[in-house]
């Protein structure tokens, strides 16, 4: 068997690869050239299971969790599925935007209680999304994605490229309303918003997470939660599937498990582009969409 992978991928490409297994990382197997994973941890002590690897194929643009340097000292080629998710990480943002800022779960969680009177609803008075200021931390394609929808809603934007300078990223967090986060982790952004950055937001500002959770000092974010003062949407966490206890008590957040790239288009397009890459390199061929250290 040449390709090992984590899962079963959704979509017609799929079935183009022939000679696939479905298994864990864990077990050594000599015959395997390439795996096809979904952000696992790919490290040394994995690669040395698998002597005779050529690829790692991630499903998913964020790398984080595969040593890619370990990967280039061995000839082992990396690759990610970029652009395909971006469409539907961008609407993902903005609907945690709008569900935190128009409060739509505390509505929700109410209308499904049966507790639903006209004194209850009145009082979900929220800020408005249209016009305020969005401040968005990295504009690489999904950052960007986000921007493009924001002038639909009138809002304000300013935006860092990447991490920023730390005093650019401060400056962010103090102007905005809503403040979005899309740096991949790396060890400069691990931690960039710790508790310090937190309180630089304003009071009632909303933070969105699409992208990684450890961009965020979680525990940090819990207790700034906890006190009320700020909103947050978050689609990530720090040590997925595991989300701290006392958010889910809480209203001022809104949460998802992880569901940016969760869309039909954006999924099938993902496998396409993984069995894209492990077909051109089972033949011989440079991979389409090479990621470096
Ligand atoms: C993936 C993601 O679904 O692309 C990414 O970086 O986080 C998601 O779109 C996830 O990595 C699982 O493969």
């Amino acid at each position: 068997m040449r390709v090992l992978a984590t899962r079963r991928f959704v979509g017609p490409a799929w079935d183009e690869l022939e000679d696939v297994a479905i298994g864990s990382l864990d077990a050594a197997r000599d015959d395997v050239e390439a795996l096809v994973v979904a952000n696992e941890r790919v490290d040394q002590t994995v690669l040395e299971r698998f002597p005779h690897l050529r690829l790692v194929a991630n499903f998913g643009v964020g790398y984080d969790r595969i040593d890619v340097d370990a990967c280039r000292h061995r000839g082992v080629a990396v690759t990610n599925t970029p652009g395909v998710l971006t469409d539907a990480t961008a609407d993902l943002t903005f609907a945690l935007i709008l569900a935190a800022r128009r409060r739509l779960g505390e509505g929700e969680r109410i209308v499904r209680s049966r507790r639903w009177t006209w004194t209850w609803s009145r009082g979900l008075l929220a800020d408005e999304v249209t016009g305020s200021m969005l401040g968005i931390v990295g504009l690489g394609r999904i950052g960007a994605a986000v921007a493009r929808r924001a002038r639909g809603f009138d809002m304000r934007v300013l935006s860092l490229r990447s991490a920023g300078t730390d005093d650019q990223l401060d400056d962010l967090l103090r102007a905005s309303d809503i403040a979005t986060l899309h740096v991949p982790l790396t060890p400069r952004t691990r931690g960039m918003i710790d508790a310090r950055r937190l309180a630089l937001l304003r009071d009632g500002a909303c933070l969105i997470n699409t992208a990684r959770g450890e961009l965020i000092d979680e525990e940090a974010l819990v207790r700034e939660l906890v006190s009320g003062r700020i909103q947050a949407g978050l689609d990530v966490f720090a040590d997925e599937p595991h989300v701290p206890e006392e958010l889910l008590l809480l209203d001022n957040v809104v949460l998802t498990p992880h569901l940016g790239s969760a869309t039909v288009r954006a999924r099938e397009a993902m496998t396409r582009l993984v069995v894209d890459n492990v077909l051109a390199v089972l033949r011989g061929e440079p991979p389409l969409t090479p990621v470096s250290a």
